[in-house]
């Protein structure tokens, strides 16, 4: 089914959530491996543009994520996990969604505040940020730190997860899958 429904997200909740989760794996990915090239090397530029590529496709798909994600119900999970539990999920939950907004578009005004392109998918965006080079560095110093707060949400969040599927046998994880072994 493509909408969701009580007890198990859709195929557009999925595909949305497995896809944006796939972007920032490879946005992290890509700038934390980045060091393995030394400066000036074209493997050096590939990683970096890698980076670009993978969290400006992050921005790109959150606006029609979240326009889904209003209009649909959040399925239930079963067994019920204890309220706090579910305060805190909720919490990480907006924490991740204002995280894929945040970094992006501090990406995208870094590069432009340096005089830099941005280039999506062989297009070049326009000009959106008109900030000196000063405060792009600024930027950059919480892009980095916000970056990094991010991996750590993801390694936390998709160990919840896993806790839940392991360890308390309930379906938060298949609700999002389907049926795991
Ligand atoms: C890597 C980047 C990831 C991001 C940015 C991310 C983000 C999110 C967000 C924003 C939600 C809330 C969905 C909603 O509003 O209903 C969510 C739900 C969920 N995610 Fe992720 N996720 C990531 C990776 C993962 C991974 C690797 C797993 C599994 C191992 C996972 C498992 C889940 C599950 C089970 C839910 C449903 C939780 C619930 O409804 O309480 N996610 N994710
Ligand atoms: C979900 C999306 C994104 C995540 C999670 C993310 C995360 C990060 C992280 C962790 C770093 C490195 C921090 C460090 O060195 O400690 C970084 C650096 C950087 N990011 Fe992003 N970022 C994202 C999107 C973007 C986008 C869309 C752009 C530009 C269009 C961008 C531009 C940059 C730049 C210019 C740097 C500094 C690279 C350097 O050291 O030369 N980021 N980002």
């Amino acid at each position: 089914m493509l909408k969701n429904s009580q007890h198990s997200y859709g195929r557009l909740a999925r595909a949305f959530h497995w896809l944006s989760a796939l972007a920032v794996i490879a946005a992290l990915a890509f700038i934390e491996f980045k060091g393995i090239a030394p400066k000036g090397t074209p493997l050096r530029d590939f990683m970096k543009s890698g980076h670009f590529q993978a969290g400006l496709i992050v921005l790109l798909l959150l606006l029609p994520r979240l326009l889904w994600r209003l209009g649909n119900r959040v399925p239930d999970i079963s067994p019920a996990p204890h309220r706090h539990a579910m305060l805190l999920a909720h919490a990480a939950h907006w924490a991740l969604y204002a995280l894929m907004a945040a970094l992006p578009l501090l990406g995208i005004a870094i590069l432009q505040g340096n005089g830099k392109d941005v280039v999506l998918l062989g297009m070049t965006l326009p000009v959106i940020f008109h900030i000196d080079p000063a405060s792009a560095r600024d930027l950059k110093e919480l892009h980095e730190t916000l970056g990094n707060v991010m991996l750590w949400l993801v390694i936390l969040h998709a160990g919840a997860a896993i806790w839940h599927h392991r360890f308390v046998k309930d379906d938060t994880l298949t609700r999002l899958t389907g049926p795991l072994r």
